[in-house]
């Protein structure tokens, strides 16, 4: 068996204290485990090599924690992960294995000098757009406000109208608020997570008219953009959106906070989500596909005139010594912007992972109890980034599957529990009059999302799948 010791034990490891190394060195001798790190060394003449986790079968990491025993010694207990919960997100071991790197580009960091708008994010905004393969990628502080700050940049007038689904985080709709813009609400797909394009047509027609710029809303309000959110890392099919957003004269903005690395095809073409239209936002929250150690964000765009009005805003509308308008304080920290380079280069190791981990549940779909609807493979989606994987429980709850995995050591959660139109200020603030979203409704009753990460075990993923098969019996309802 492989073990593998995260970063952030080997130096203690190598420090002391000696029963920890004792007890590697007498699994070592059983012939039953070598050890694995992220570089090649001995500690107290154990070898040590080096390699990248495969979290293959057999693959353990191993965990040493501190315990303060009497006297105020402090023990190390080896534990594998088996013993624990499977966690929801891998977010911890991820970045300790990339510690080192992590290290180094804080170091650089601090002794450069230099803190805010350096050439760290310089370099990371050039790295971004190479990888997503656009022309530009301009870093802000949040994922929030690479939402409002591109929604400014692309109307010029507000408030306008923003037609947005109700089954998205808080932040989707917020950013379009802060942007001083209303929501135009319509539902999801019957059986999946994301903006229904006949929905968007019903809403127009229904509620709207043609005028000579684009349409109006009945309450004198201007519709100028669509806001599509790729949902848990599943990017939307852009091609049917697209020819609607067309035709109604729409800017569209696509909410890629979850969908760092997930890829679409359009007009038989792949491009990354966030790509395809006149602005996509990301949302670098650590436990985000790409995640920082903090919060960050990036607008990404293909025109320059948008690239540079995100460039002003994010940093109080500056001209020189001048400015040229009220924008804000939303840039991304030199710091951030180092180790966020850094995940950057392992993106897809992580990426691939977790795509191994949803693919080991699809496979096992068929011994799970018969009401679960695992996501579907859709022809538009090219890649999903997996920021979540999913479960709809048909015929039972969301809620009852938490408690019962909870009961089987897994972890899971509901996202979301709650429509953002039933907050009760939303619609004192809209004029919307359709304020049933059916299809909406149903998913926060259903949903649950289980385990997903780019460094969970064979064995933890094995947990998972037992879990859902041995409820397998569950009663109906
Ligand atoms: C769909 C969606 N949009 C926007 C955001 C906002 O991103 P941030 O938390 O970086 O502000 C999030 C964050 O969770 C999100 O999930």
């Amino acid at each position: 068996m492989r073990v593998y010791i995260p970063d952030s034990f080997l130096n203690d490891l190598e420090k002391g204290p000696s029963h920890a190394v004792k007890a590697l060195r007498r699994l070592v001798r059983t012939g039953a485990v070598t050890l694995w790190s992220s570089r090649k060394i001995k500690i107290n003449n154990l070898p040590v090599q080096k390699s990248w986790p495969e979290m293959k079968d057999g693959f353990f990491h191993l965990n040493l924690k501190k315990r303060k025993i009497k006297g105020g010694v402090v023990e190390h207990i080896i534990q594998t992960f088996d013993n624990q919960s499977v966690p929801l997100f891998t977010i911890s071991r991820e970045n300790d294995l990339l510690l080192e790197e992590v290290n180094a580009a804080v170091k650089r960091v601090i002794t450069s000098g230099r803190f805010v708008l350096g050439s760290e994010v310089e370099k990371l905004e050039k790295e971004l757009s190479a990888y997503l393969n656009v022309k530009y990628a301009v870093t802000v502080n949040s994922g929030t406000d690479a939402l409002e700050l591109a929604l400014r940049a692309l109307i010029d007038h507000a408030p306008a109208g923003v037609i947005t689904t109700p089954f998205t985080f808080h932040a989707t709709v917020e950013a379009i608020f802060n942007a001083e813009h209303i929501p135009f609400f319509v539902d999801i797909t019957e059986t999946g997570f994301l903006m229904d394009a006949t929905a968007v047509e019903n809403f127009l027609k229904r509620e709207c008219r043609k005028g000579r710029d684009g349409w109006i809303h009945s309450s004198g309000i201007p519709l100028r953009a669509l806001l599509p959110v790729h949902l848990y890392g599943e990017p939307c099919n852009m091609e049917e959106l697209e020819e609607i957003a067309r035709s109604a004269k729409l800017v569209i903005i696509e909410d890629a906070a979850q969908a760092f690395g997930a890829v679409l095809t359009r007009k038989n073409q792949s491009f990354f989500a966030g790509t395809v239209s006149d602005a996509g936002a990301f949302s670098f929250y650590p436990s985000k596909p790409l995640g920082a150690l903090g919060d960050g964000g990036a607008v990404v765009t293909s025109s320059q005139k948008v690239a540079e009005a995100v460039k002003k805003l994010r940093d109080h509308c500056r001209s020189g010594a001048t400015h040229e308008g009220i924008g804000r304080n939303s840039r991304l920290d030199e710091l951030q912007a180092a180790i966020l380079r850094v995940k950057l280069k392992h993106v897809e190791k992580f990426q691939k992972r977790r795509e191994q981990v949803a693919a080991y549940y699809m496979k096992h779909q068929r011994l799970f109890n018969d009401n679960l609807h695992l996501p579907h493979p859709r022809n538009h989606v090219k890649r999903h980034a997996w920021h979540l994987f999913t479960i709809r429980a048909c015929g039972s709850t969301g809620r009852e599957w938490v408690s019962l995995l909870r009961k089987h050591n897994v972890e899971s959660r509901i996202y979301y529990p709650h429509l953002i139109t039933d907050l009760p200020f939303i619609f004192t603030c809209s004029p919307q009059k359709h304020t049933e979203f059916p299809n909406a409704k149903q998913r926060t009753q259903e949903v649950f999302s289980v385990p997903m990460g780019g460094a969970l075990s064979q064995k933890e993923i094995n947990r998972v799948v037992q879990a859902l098969t041995s409820s397998k019996h569950t009663k109906r309802k």
